[in-house]
């Protein structure tokens, strides 16, 4: 048995994990981020006060709680540096509380800058810009800077040379756009990493003394199932593997694959960017649910594409994490409709197909209606106290993902939870 836990996300991302890893952290001794980069924004609210975390993991609130930054994170180290000085300026203190590995790739400014470009072509598909698709192509490439090259000046110099000099012939003959300045580049990359070298070191030795004096670690995944660049819907995912199963890579501590998985849904669904969506609702329900859930994304402010709850979708998600329980969060927002739906079905000319068809952009989704409660859930602390049709809302998720919730988000505040 485990006493560790991985918390992903079972959607298309902003699920509201960055509460409920904030929320689980006073009882772990590490919270450890294992992939994705900048692209995340997990919201987390501490009383008024609101923080938006993109790389630091969302247990930094906790005195007692390391944070962890694993080599399968993607890592600017200039977003890096700005959310430091953000939490230092409010009063977090994250000396000796934040250990990165060495072995990260790093995301430089050539890579944002490439993936605007690419964005701005016909063949965009709504990244968040931030370059993460780039980062990822060149660490699969074996081009990327590590952050341990730049413990050997010489070495980084040639890598930095070759990088520079492969992303120019892009800019030049693809994007008709000025070269890129191999020393500026250096330079530029040496000054950031002289102010965040103290925070680096080997994160697979940390995590394994933790673990083998008995401590617990929560691991944090960022974006969501249904983005993971194998299993989600591709081309319209991000460029990292965001299934619990990438947690020993990612981390870098194999005994993290033991620990049980915690998924978490919203109680309907959201997509930011460009792909199918097969719930998405186009009229006044949508926009009450953008409403009421304030959808605008936590990182780039764009609005979200809102939708009825996909169970077909859970369904798979639940059974690609090996889910032990799930969260479900924002049911407060579906306080005020009369009836709510959920999918629980895709059809495709005249038959019943699987969300494995791959071919989400032309199924028509199969609703159960169910109706609404019509009260507001913000002040319920137990489950048996919700009203009726809430409890059938939460037992339909339960009986199709054959997984139980154990966990009820009804507001964005830390203690806006109820407890299975
Ligand atoms: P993450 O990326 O999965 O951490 O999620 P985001 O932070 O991007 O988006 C979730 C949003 O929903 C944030 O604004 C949260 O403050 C908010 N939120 C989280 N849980 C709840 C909830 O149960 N009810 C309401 N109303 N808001 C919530
Ligand atoms: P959190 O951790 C929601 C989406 C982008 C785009 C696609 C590819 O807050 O849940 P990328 O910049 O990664 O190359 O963009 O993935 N995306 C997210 N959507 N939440 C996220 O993170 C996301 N991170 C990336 O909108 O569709
Ligand atoms: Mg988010």
């Amino acid at each position: 048995m485990s006493n560790s836990l991985i918390l992903v996300g079972t959607q298309w991302g902003d699920e509201g994990k960055g509460k409920i890893v904030d929320y689980f952290s006073k009882q772990f001794n590490a919270v450890c981020r294992f992939q994705g980069g900048h692209n995340a924004g997990h919201t987390i609210y501490k009383g008024d006060e609101k923080f938006v975390l993109h790389l630091i993991p969302s247990g930094i609130f906790y005195d007692h709680t390391s944070c962890f930054i694993g080599q399968g994170v993607i890592l600017s180290l200039d977003s890096l540096l700005e959310e430091i000085n953000q939490l230092e300026e409010k009063g977090i203190d994250l000396n000796g509380k934040l250990k990165i590995s060495r072995y990260c790739s790093l995301l430089l400014p050539l890579h944002a800058k490439i993936d605007q470009l690419r964005e701005d072509t016909k063949n965009s598909i709504g990244t968040t810009r931030r370059g993460i698709g780039p980062a990822y192509e060149d660490k699969t490439a074996r081009r990327s800077i590590k952050a341990f090259d730049l413990e050997d000046s010489d070495l980084l110099e040639s890598k930095v040379n070759a990088l520079v000099d492969y992303y120019n012939y892009q800019l030049e003959t693809i994007h008709g756009s000025d070269p890129i300045d191999n020393l500026e580049v250096l330079q530029d990359l040496k000054e950031t990493y002289q102010k965040a070298a103290k925070y680096f070191g080997d994160v697979t030795d940390s995590l394994e003394a933790i673990h083998d004096n008995g401590g617990s670690i929560l691991y944090e995944g960022a974006q969501g199932t249904l983005l993971d660049v194998d299993y989600g819907t591709y081309p319209y995912v991000t460029s990292s593997n965001t299934l619990a199963t990438s947690v020993g890579i990612g981390s870098g501590f194999p005994k993290s694959i033991y620990a049980d998985v915690l998924g978490v849904a919203k109680a309907y669904t959201t997509r930011v960017g460009a792909g199918p969506f097969p719930t998405e609702l186009f009229c006044e329900n949508g926009k009450k649910i953008a409403e009421i859930g304030h959808e605008f994304g936590a990182t780039t402010g764009r609005p979200r594409r809102c939708g009825w709850l996909d169970l077909v979708a859970l369904e798979y998600s639940a059974k690609l994490n090996n889910l032990a329980s799930l969260c479900i969060t924002k049911l407060d927002v579906l306080d005020s409709f009369e009836k709510i739906k959920v999918c629980i079905g895709y059809e495709l000319d005249g038959q019943e197909v699987s969300f494995k068809s791959r071919l989400l952009h032309k199924v028509k989704p199969i609703y159960k209606e169910i109706e609404g409660w019509n009260q507001s859930l913000n002040s319920f602390n137990a489950y048996e106290d919700l009203p009726a049709q809430a409890k059938q809302f939460i037992e339909l998720i339960e009986e199709r993902t054959k997984t139980k919730v154990s966990l009820i988000s009804n507001g964005p505040n830390r203690n806006d939870l109820i407890l299975r």
